[in-house]
């Protein structure tokens, strides 16, 4: 060993030390720079949603309102939401400890919402969908979410949907049997299938005897299109029992809203369920009246103040096919069975999952109308 390598070996030990000494350093000034940055933010944040209208602004109200929302049953959780709303205003900011809440209902600021182009990654809800769904075009977002759907989008073009009208009608004329079937035992209970509209029915008749006459030929798409009383009548119905009863976004960045600015990683909810029962839309909101519909009612309502399909780029993508699915279903049934119900609309009990979900429903006493039918 000569002198030499001795000396380079002690300087590269003393230059491997001082490079880890750096390291260190850099490594403890970058971490102290995140926090600075990361509580001025904090700051940041906590001040604006300081000035949100609240629930949960003291320690005791975070721990109420977390109990409250934990022992919620499927049945009351929009009841609640929709007394939240009324007691503290149309935007109210929840604090859960794990996630911070802001519910919406000015339909105003839903638009703001739902006409963003940013704003389109779904709240934590959604996750509960990934197992059965995958990261599918409902569940993904950015770019994953843009490619699929304008991918999809051709395929829900009217041209394919017109050739799903005799499969639609295929299955009509199906359930029509086996419900002339069923009807047999005298009483119906519809329970998975909510028609609303059964309570309408003499009205909706009249039309489709106008467009079928005593004929059981098959709906083409003319006809659907011309199913104006029925139309009204899904609309109501979607109305007051909407499937999707509420929507949610997380926030990658901070939205300004009409009167408000709601701080990025913030989840925004807003009740399609709730909106759809505002009285300063909606007069007697709880009565079922298709002729809300009628075009000298709704052409004055706010665009965002009736959202069966939500609205803005990720609104549902089939929703032309559930309209057409939805006439074709119900002109089928009604021009082949009479339908009378065996209660009120007081009778329906609708609790909210993901999706709003019937627990009970009037029975229907169905009288089949052909004679094919009545064998
Ligand atoms: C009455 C029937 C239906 C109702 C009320 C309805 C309602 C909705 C609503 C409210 C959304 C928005 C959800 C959100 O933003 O979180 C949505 C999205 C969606 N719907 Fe529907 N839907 C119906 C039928 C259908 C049908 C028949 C299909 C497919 C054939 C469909 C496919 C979708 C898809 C793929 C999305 C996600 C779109 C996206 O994020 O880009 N829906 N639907």
């Amino acid at each position: 060993m000569n002198w030499l390598s001795i000396f380079s070996g002690a300087l590269a030990s003393v230059s491997n030390i001082s490079i880890i000494i750096w390291l260190l350093l850099i490594t403890l000034l970058t971490c102290r720079l995140y926090k600075i940055y990361y509580d001025e933010r904090a700051i940041e944040r906590r001040k604006q949603i300081s000035l949100l209208p609240s629930l949960t602004k003291t320690y005791l109200e975070t721990i109420n309102c977390i109990w409250q929302v934990a022992s919620l049953r499927p049945l009351d959780t929009l009841p609640y939401f929709s007394s939240v709303l009324k007691s503290v205003g149309p935007l109210v900011y929840m604090n859960t400890i794990i996630r911070d809440y802001v519910l919406i209902n000015d339909p105003d600021d839903i638009k703001i919402l739902l006409s963003s182009t940013q704003h389109i990654t779904k709240g934590p809800e959604y996750s509960i969908l990934e197992p059965w769904l995958s990261t599918g075009l409902l569940t993904s977002t950015d770019e994953k979410w843009q490619t699929r759907r304008k991918l999809l989008t051709n395929t829900f073009h009217f041209k394919i949907l017109e050739s799903y009208i005799p499969a639609f009608n295929h299955h009509a004329n199906g359930l029509v049997q086996s419900l002339a079937k069923a009807s047999k035992n005298n009483e119906i209970d519809l329970h998975s299938h909510v028609t609303l509209c059964a309570l309408d029915i003499a009205d909706i008749r009249e039309e489709l005897q106008g467009i079928f006459g005593d004929s059981d030929r098959d709906a083409t798409m003319e006809d659907l299109k011309s199913m104006f009383t029925l139309e009204r009548v899904i609309k109501e119905t979607m109305r007051l029992y909407p499937s999707v009863p509420s929507v949610t976004r997380r926030l990658n960045q901070p939205i300004q809203l009409k009167n408000h600015s709601i701080p990025a990683h913030s989840i925004i909810a807003f009740s399609i369920y709730i909106l759809h029962r505002d009285e300063s839309m909606y007069p007697n909101p709880e009565v079922f009246d298709p002729d809300r519909f009628l075009p000298e009612q709704c052409n004055d309502r706010h665009p965002y103040g009736y959202l069966p399909f939500s609205a803005g780029s990720r609104n549902c993508i089939g929703q032309k096919f559930a309209m057409y699915l939805m006439k074709t279903v119900l002109s089928t049934v009604v021009r082949h069975m009479k339908l009378e119900t065996l209660g009120t609309q007081k009778d329906i009990v609708v609790s909210t999952q993901l999706v709003l979900k019937a627990d009970s429903l009037p029975s229907l006493k169905l009288t089949p109308l052909f004679e094919n039918h009545k064998k």
